[in-house]
């Protein structure tokens, strides 16, 4: 039996392990993690993260052939593959601050493999990093004493989350990046024969290490531009009274373009878009590309626009201030089927309103303890209420900032009677009813299109 670790469980460590702990019964998985907490959380009922379906995966292997440590040391020594998912963060100081990948972990996690390892050992990078990243990492294992070798390869993850059980059950496609030497191909394959137990030949992609760590970039770039693209689109929609939805509608049915990642919204959120786009922009300019850094830099600047015209939105068709009016917010998390507010668009928005001096309630069903650590440093001025009917009680207006399904079937007579007069609702995610909502006596503003008011 192999011994597969995985050194980080986090959204990507630890779902990855529990599917292939669940694919493949012939190999023994390990997730170890330096947050103690985190590991009681995944040996308990209540999983350290939300997504639909993980609970009866992690309990269908849990304790069979998929266990989680805090004993780092002791599983590097034992294991034979080693996928290290800890966190890359956007570093805060020094140089390439607020851009470049902050590393830190990482290059602790090359260092303490090194210094645990007693056998050959296959090293897979699942976290995204910047280009060439697995260079570093192979320098540094690289000064292992004589008769130990490391194989460095790059296997970046895809999931996303709310649908990251879907997504690693039937993934699009799997990536795996290796050296093209012999030792690198047959390191290749072992981890193409891991995934085989599941994933069809033709989805299991080998290439290049670079081109590998380059293309979970890309993908994620790729998939920003598209939102921002949309969003951009959305501005000029509400100056012309087109429809943004049926714009979408009518550029996604050309094959060429396709209909996903057309939805417009308040922005993209989650852990990697900007951070990737981020680190594109650094590794561009690290090159000299100062051109392809500034057009992906875009991507990111619309984004941020698109928060702030939705606030200015909001305080404009409010009779120009929400000073003291209570809004309730209605989803925090970045998108729905999880509690992970990571970049959400909620935090900027809540943090403008509050600067603006609105009394905020947020209303989430799995991301306020999140939101409480976002918004910490305004505590003592926001509200947090799970039941949607009490965040809205006496509210001037709500923004609904997740598209979480619960919020398509609520009972918004009785949310009308429980505001304030006017009542205003700013759906940021466009998918309520609005006719519905403007038939009740709302006045409806959305993203993308003429609102529909009764003042
Ligand atoms: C993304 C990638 O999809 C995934 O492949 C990668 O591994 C990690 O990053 P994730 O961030 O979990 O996954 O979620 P995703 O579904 O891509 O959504 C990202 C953001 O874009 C969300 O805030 C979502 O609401 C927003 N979005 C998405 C839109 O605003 N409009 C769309 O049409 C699609
Ligand atoms: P991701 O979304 O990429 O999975 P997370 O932040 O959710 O990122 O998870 C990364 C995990 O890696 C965290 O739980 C963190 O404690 C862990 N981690 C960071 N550095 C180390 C390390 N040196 N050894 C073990 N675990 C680490």
């Amino acid at each position: 039996m192999k011994n597969i670790l995985c050194i980080g469980a986090g959204y990507v460590g630890g779902p990855t392990m529990a599917m292939i702990a669940r694919k493949c019964p012939d190999y023994n998985v390990v997730v170890v993690d330096i947050n103690e907490e985190r590991i009681a959380a995944w040996q308990s009922d209540e999983l350290p993260i939300y997504e639909p379906g993980l609970a009866e995966l992690v309990k269908s292997t849990a304790g069979k052939n998929l266990f989680f440590s805090t004993d780092v040391a002791a599983e590097i020594e034992k294991a034979d593959i080693i996928f290290v998912s800890v966190n890359t963060p956007t570093k805060t100081f020094g140089k390439g601050a607020g851009k470049a990948a902050d590393l830190q972990y990482w290059e602790k996690t090359a260092r303490v493999i090194l210094a645990n390892s007693k056998s050959d050992k296959i090293v897979v990078e699942k976290s995204t990093l910047p280009v060439r990243t697995a260079d570093a990492m192979e320098r540094i294992l690289k000064t292992a004493p004589d008769g130990i070798k490391f194989e460095v390869l790059s296997n970046p993850e895809f999931m996303a989350e709310g649908t990251a059980v879907e997504d690693l059950e039937d993934p699009d496609r799997v990536l795996i990046g290796g050296h093209d030497t012999e030792s690198g191909q047959k390191a290749v394959q072992a981890l193409v024969d891991i995934y085989r137990h599941w994933v069809p030949e033709e989805k299991v992609v080998t290439m290049n290490l670079w081109s590998s760590e380059l293309s979970k970039l890309a993908a994620n770039a790729f998939l920003a531009q598209r939102v921002s693209s949309i969003n951009s689109l959305s501005a000029i929609c509400e100056a012309t009274e087109a429809n943004v939805a049926e714009v979408s509608r009518a550029i996604g049915m050309d094959s060429r373009i396709g209909s996903k990642f057309l939805k417009a919204s308040v922005g993209f959120g989650g852990s990697c878009f900007k951070k990737d786009i981020l680190n594109l922009v650094y590794l561009c300019e690290t090159y000299g590309l100062e051109e392809v850094a500034r057009y992906w830099e875009q991507v990111v600047k619309i984004n941020d626009y698109q928060q702030s015209r939705f606030v200015a939105n909001m305080i404009s068709s409010m009779f120009n201030t929400v000073a003291d009016k209570r809004i309730a917010v209605l989803g925090f998390a970045f998108k729905a089927d999880t509690g992970d507010t990571r970049e959400s668009p909620a935090i900027s928005i809540c943090k403008l309103l509050l600067d603006e001096q609105a009394n905020v309630v947020v209303s989430d069903p799995k991301a306020i303890g999140n939101a409480k650590k976002d918004l910490a440093e305004y505590a003592d001025k926001v509200e947090y209420e799970e039941d949607v009917y009490a965040a809205v009680k006496g509210a001037h207006a709500i923004a609904v900032l997740t598209e979480w399904p619960m919020y398509e079937t609520l009972d918004y007579k009785k949310i009308f009677d429980l505001m304030e007069k006017p009542q205003f609702i700013f759906d940021g995610r466009n998918f309520l009813d609005h006719d519905m909502l403007y038939d009740i006596g709302f006045n409806v503003y959305s993203i993308g299109k003429a609102p529909k008011k009764h003042i």
